[in-house]
């Protein structure tokens, strides 16, 4: 066993958000949260712990990101008119490399430590079309002991040689990955995902097998894009005339289901989000990407309303960055934004600095399917924490210091912090 004295950020039963200020944090042998609250109150019981005292810090849930892209790194920050043109001039041409191992696996790891430094302790992340680039995702988490989810990207029409794949071969390696690396890691961290692009890059018998695969390993998850700009959302209505909606395409393949999480989101109407929600899938809201490619903006509000599922993503390299304090800048400017054009009787729905925080850990790993299991400090989570610095910067010291209370103290950190607030990431295995 150890433990950690600082300040203690948790969520409680109902999503809200805690904070000990002089907190324990205790953490058992198997790497599980073993107590977690005041200190005052447990530390007659934990004695004997060796504790780490680590005043002015705050320990926090290492973040989720529910949707990002490991070989879109060097694509970070490339202009485009919007999504379509961005796939094609920059996108497709970077991700083609991912057929060396040697590239995709010195990329894995530049990603990887990028997470750590960044607080980031879980993730679900595309790879590419090639297997390569799934091994070797899945060799470096392995490694670092980070909880990965990944699979092998598919896309069998509508785009480049070089990522282009083959129908049947596709959905064999598909399954063949799935044996291969699903639930294993030194403790049980990895996980495959079936990975369609999106609608527009799969053939009818491509979507139709991986909708068999979701069902014979329903313990898999599934992830895609969905809604992200009108021109592709025009596209969909013509490559699928006989589906309701974007969304609805996936759902007649079976693709929508709980442990699936569509990317985007945006341009969704009620029936859509009635789906999702019957379904129990989730959006990955990513607010950064959405800015930068001007695709649009989610609407917490109806997502909210209709009790949808959802987290936060950075999207790398569609996002532009993976600091989860920037993703959650950039979603409260949205929730800001959204309120005040979706019309006249809508409620606003300006995200407060908790449920900022909620979205990118305990409720991203809620999306996921993997509520107590990480996202919070929960007795039985995984010990998968940020120690964060307050005092990061003389600007953020000054301000966090003049914090009267804790929507104050995590609004400043959101609002002026950035990787030099993570001082420490701590994964159940280290
Ligand atoms: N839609 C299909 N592929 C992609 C991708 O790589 N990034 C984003 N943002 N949207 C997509
Ligand atoms: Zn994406």
């Amino acid at each position: 066993m150890s433990a950690y004295r600082a300040s203690l950020l948790r969520f409680d039963a109902a999503g809200s958000a805690v904070l000990d200020t002089d907190g324990l944090l205790v953490v058992d042998a198997a790497g599980k949260v073993a107590a977690a609250g005041d200190f005052a109150q447990l530390k007659s019981q934990f004695v004997h712990v060796p504790t780490q005292h680590l005043p002015g810090r705050i320990i926090a849930p290492g973040f989720v990101d529910l949707h990002v892209h490991y070989p879109q790194i060097d694509v970070i920050g490339s202009p485009a008119d919007g999504l379509l043109p961005w796939l094609e001039n920059y996108t497709f041409p970077e991700e083609k490399r991912f057929v060396a191992q040697e590239y995709s696996a010195q990329t894995a790891t530049f990603f990887i430590a990028e997470l750590m430094r960044n607080g980031v302790t879980t993730a679900l992340t595309f790879a590419t079309s090639h297997v390569a680039s799934v091994n070797a995702m899945f060799k470096a988490a392995d490694v670092a002991g980070l909880r990965i989810i990944t699979g092998k990207c598919l896309q069998d029409r509508n785009c480049p040689d070089g990522v282009r794949d083959e129908t049947e071969q596709s959905l064999i390696d598909t399954e063949s990955l799935i044996q291969q690396w699903h639930g294993k890691g030194t403790r049980g961290q990895l996980g495959y995902a079936i990975t369609p692009r999106f609608a527009p890059t799969c053939s009818d018998a491509q979507m139709r097998g991986m909708g068999e695969l979701a069902a014979k390993y329903p313990d898999v998850w599934i992830q895609s894009h969905v809604s992200e700009n009108v021109d592709e959302i025009a596209w969909v209505k013509e490559l699928y005339p006989q589906d309701a909606s974007y969304l609805a395409v996936y759902d007649r393949f079976g693709l929508l289901r709980h442990k699936s999480i569509y990317a985007h989101s945006i341009h969704f109407d009620d029936a859509d989000r009635a789906l999702m929600k019957a379904r129990s899938a989730a959006a990955a809201v990513c607010p950064t990407s959405n800015l930068f490619l001007g695709s649009g903006n989610f609407d917490f509000a109806d997502a909210a309303n209709q009790n949808m599922l959802h987290g936060l993503a950075s999207d790398v390299g569609g996002g532009t960055s993976f600091s989860p304090f920037k993703n959650m800048l950039a979603a409260y400017y949205v929730s800001r934004s959204s309120s005040r054009t979706s019309g006249l009787a809508k409620q606003a729905m300006t995200l407060s600095p908790e449920q900022l925080w909620w979205l990118h850990s305990a409720g991203a790993a809620r999306a996921l399917g993997l509520e107590g299991v990480v996202g919070n400090l929960q007795i039985g989570c995984d010990a998968d924490f940020v120690i964060l610095n307050p005092q990061a910067t003389p600007l953020l010291a000054r301000r966090t210091g003049r914090a009267e209370n804790l929507a104050e103290l995590l609004f400043a950190l959101i609002v002026l912090g950035d990787d030099r607030v993570i001082e420490q990431t701590h994964l159940a295995t280290s």
